[in-house]
């Protein structure tokens, strides 16, 4: 970027318009008083790579991706991360001044800083986790508790073969668990993950038994609409430990900000609630 140009940066999905991310940074360029503007950019499908090698001759030095893209740039960009390669799937792009696409995923960033910040104790390395789903969120999870050092991770999700998926990429500790025996597995789990869209708005709710969790076990839900989801109810209902989804959405945020507005930006009470109330 030159100097005397505006960074822009832009949220590229389809349908886009109910993303909370332009909240989120336009919050942080404010609170910080730089100069820059992030947009919400609604994108087909079939438009996507000339969207992405028009985007830097505009003045974009970035990008997020969200849903239907997160997999198909990582095919487009020029450089993808290790953590972007092994996730499948990137949600935050720098552009160099060559307009060559830098692809990353910082969705395991985000969780794992959000878990830290409510829960500095939490040590996913310290007994088996539990995750439920095994889609395209679930993989960032996956991938962070591996790196955490999790020794086990029991692995749940409707349709079997995705769970099979998955314990075939991570190998040991990942092991898939037949959904019917998904209530069973978080016993003796320390750390219990939803990253099923069961209980969102407009889903269906996520009824299985969680009876089975310890006390002070660490239970978050990706869900974040509502914040109090009937999952993280149901394990608070146990004695576990409860951290709502909204700020794996924050954190994840952070090092785009970063990358591309030169600011290390802070998560805090009054980012929550401007992103809640967007
Ligand atoms: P995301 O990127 O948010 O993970 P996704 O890849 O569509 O979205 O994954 C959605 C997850 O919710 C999957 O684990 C899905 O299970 P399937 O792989 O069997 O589709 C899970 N899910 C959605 N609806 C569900 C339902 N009614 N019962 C159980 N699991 C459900």
């Amino acid at each position: 970027m030159t100097a005397h140009k505006i960074p822009l940066v832009g949220v590229i999905g389809a349908p886009v318009g109910h993303s909370r991310s332009p909240a989120l940074h336009g919050h942080w360029l404010a609170r910080y008083g730089l100069p820059g503007h992030y947009v919400p950019l609604e994108v087909a499908p079939e438009d996507l790579p000339e969207v992405l090698a028009a985007l830097p001759r505009m003045g974009f030095v970035g990008a997020n991706v969200t849903i239907p893209h997160k997999e198909a740039v990582v095919a487009l960009a020029h450089r993808v991360s290790d953590r972007a390669d092994v996730i499948g799937a990137a949600n935050t792009l720098v552009f160099d001044d060559e307009g060559r696409i830098h692809a990353d995923n910082t969705d395991g960033f985000g969780f794992t800083e959000n878990l830290r910040a409510a829960l500095p104790d939490w040590d996913p390395s310290s007994a088996p986790c539990a995750v439920f789903g095994a889609g395209g969120a679930s993989r960032a999870v996956i991938a962070a508790l591996v790196d955490l050092g999790a020794p086990e991770i029991r692995l749940a999700n409707r349709t079997f073969e995705r769970a099979q998926a998955r314990e075939d990429q991570f190998g040991a500790p990942v092991k898939a668990v037949p959904w019917e025996e998904a209530a069973q597995m978080v016993a003796g789990c320390g750390t219990v993950v939803n990253t099923t869209s069961l209980g969102m708005q407009g889903q269906p709710p996520f009824d299985l038994d969680l009876s089975g969790i310890v006390p002070g076990a660490v239970a978050t839900d990706l869900v974040y609409t509502p914040l109090d989801t009937p999952f993280l109810q149901a394990a608070r209902a146990q004695g576990a430990q409860t951290v709502d989804g909204l700020g794996m959405l924050l954190y994840q945020a952070v090092p785009g900000f970063e990358r591309w507005f030169g600011q290390r930006p802070e998560v805090d009470e009054a980012l929550r609630a401007a992103v809640l109330g967007a």
